[in-house]
């Protein structure tokens, strides 16, 4: 019954053979080639074992004894590199994280959508503008945002560039995590801010200072950040599609200790919605790495083709080998999540359970902005809990588009950001993020459904 007896032995480039969707062809092939052999040289930017980690780690999500908080930009940019960025997007995800531990009653498994996110999925091939026509942005890894026939040209140097990118990001965030800078009672008293004076904060207000009430007792009982590591040091793990097949093949390792395969460009990759074939490249790339792996489940995905992707991607049913990040939108939860669970137990099958509540609703405002509405993205996130509340199974994790910037791109939220307010700060290259405060608000507000619902004993501190 195994869907990979009938395949080919894996290797680096068996992806090569299958069909690629998504991906450029770049006109200067000697290039190409040139740089694939040049990465193939760099360091790896992740060893294995933080992956291996990441996958203990999900695992105990899969048994419902953590859960997953999955967050960071659509897509990373050369123009956008600041150590000021880098600094704010940890921050938030720090900042949801203490929040959604409380709330959860568990240790919160954090994951970047960084140092390595930089390549995208386009629904067309070209974009136009009036009578011009022209490829479509695929991200700064492969070719250039402006609207002019020879920045859309995929050029493969910008894959050496990303890499750096990526390393020098990693850098900070591997400082920011370990040195100092994550002290859980400095990340609470950062809530305690948000939850003060903003328009309709008063309902945040309650659970911040819980929070913090929570940090003190612990802090008089004589754990804190001078003898407890876990009061100011977190995990941070990073994660990306794992779109740009030749990036990922050339900075594909072999663990020397396992004799596994490791994909060493982030601790996690995904599969996108678009490019999930069971036939296709990049479930073929992403089959023969000991990465986990997640699977973006969009409305198209029917429950056989679930199961036959899970017989591929994760062959010996290894628990935290593979997340399932469902994003159907909102009011279609109950129309597909049921299918896929109900497939996945009875074929009992372990998997983490993610909901991306950002790609399902995606609408463009009157004012032409591609734009996704707060109240769209809460209600996907409550459906996947009470769906999986209906069924007895665990709602193991979110997965996010966000930034730490004061961007206008989201509709709503305590700020009630509206469409014509979209202009003031639309910064995206690509989909549009919640901004800081409204991711913020969102974790209060799941923190708030997940203690209703949880009811597990805190484990650990902190994750
Ligand atoms: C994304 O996560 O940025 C993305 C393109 O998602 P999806 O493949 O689910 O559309
Ligand atoms: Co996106």
């Amino acid at each position: 019954m195994s869907a990979t007896a009938s395949r080919e032995p894996w290797t680096r480039d068996s992806w090569r053979a299958k069909t690629a969707l998504q991906m450029p062809t770049y006109p200067d092939a000697d290039r190409l080639s040139a740089v694939e052999q040049k990465l193939a040289t760099y360091p790896p930017l992740v060893f294995a074992g933080e992956a291996r980690r990441l996958r203990d780690r999900l695992a105990k999500v899969s048994r419902g004894e953590a859960f997953l908080l999955q967050g960071g930009d659509c897509a990373e940019s050369f123009a956008e590199f600041t150590g000021d960025n880098i600094r704010d997007n940890f921050r938030v995800l720090l900042q949801m994280a203490v929040v959604l531990t409380f709330g959860a009653r568990r240790p919160v498994v954090k994951v970047g959508r960084m140092a390595g996110q930089f390549a995208k999925p386009r629904s067309s091939d070209v974009e136009k503008k009036g009578d011009v026509e022209l490829p479509s942005y695929r991200g700064d890894i492969i070719n250039g945002f402006d609207f002019s026939e020879e920045a859309r040209v995929p050029d493969p140097d910008r894959m050496l560039q990303a890499y750096l990118q990526s390393a020098a990001t990693l850098n900070l965030l591997r400082a920011f995590a370990t040195g100092g800078y994550a002290d859980l009672k400095r990340v609470a008293q950062w809530n305690l801010g948000f939850a003060q004076g903003s328009p309709g904060s008063e309902r945040y207000e309650e659970l911040a200072s819980r929070i913090s009430a929570s940090i003190d007792f612990i802090d008089a009982c004589g754990i804190n950040a001078q003898n407890a590591p876990n009061m100011r040091e977190v995990h941070y793990y990073t994660s990306h599609e794992a779109l740009l097949l030749p990036y990922e093949q050339a900075l594909t390792r072999v663990d020397s200790t396992s004799g596994e395969h490791v994909a060493c460009s982030g601790h996690m990759i995904w599969i996108g919605d678009r490019t999930r074939q069971p036939d296709g490249a990049h479930v073929e790339f992403a089959r023969g790495v000991m990465n986990p792996v997640g699977l973006k489940c969009g409305p198209s995905l029917d429950p056989e083709e679930l199961i036959r992707l899970i017989d591929i991607l994760n062959p010996k049913n290894e628990a935290g080998k593979l997340t399932l990040i469902c994003r159907t939108g909102a009011g279609k939860v109950a129309d597909h999540l049921p299918g896929w669970i109900r497939a996945v137990e009875r074929e009992g099958k372990k998997v983490v359970w993610s909901c991306d509540p950002m790609h399902g609703n995606t609408i463009k405002a009157s004012s032409g902005y591609k734009t996704r509405p707060f109240n769209a993205i809460l209600q996907e996130v409550e459906e996947f809990f009470d769906v999986h509340a209906s069924e007895g199974t665990y709602a193991g994790g979110v997965h996010f588009e966000m930034t730490g910037q004061n961007v206008t791109e989201c509709l709503g939220g305590m700020h009630n950001l509206v469409d014509t307010d979209l202009s003031d700060r639309y910064h995206t290259a690509c989909d549009p993020r919640l901004n800081a405060s409204q991711a913020l608000e969102l974790a209060f507000l799941i923190a708030d459904a997940l203690e209703k619902s949880a009811p597990a004993p805190v484990a650990e501190i902190a994750g």
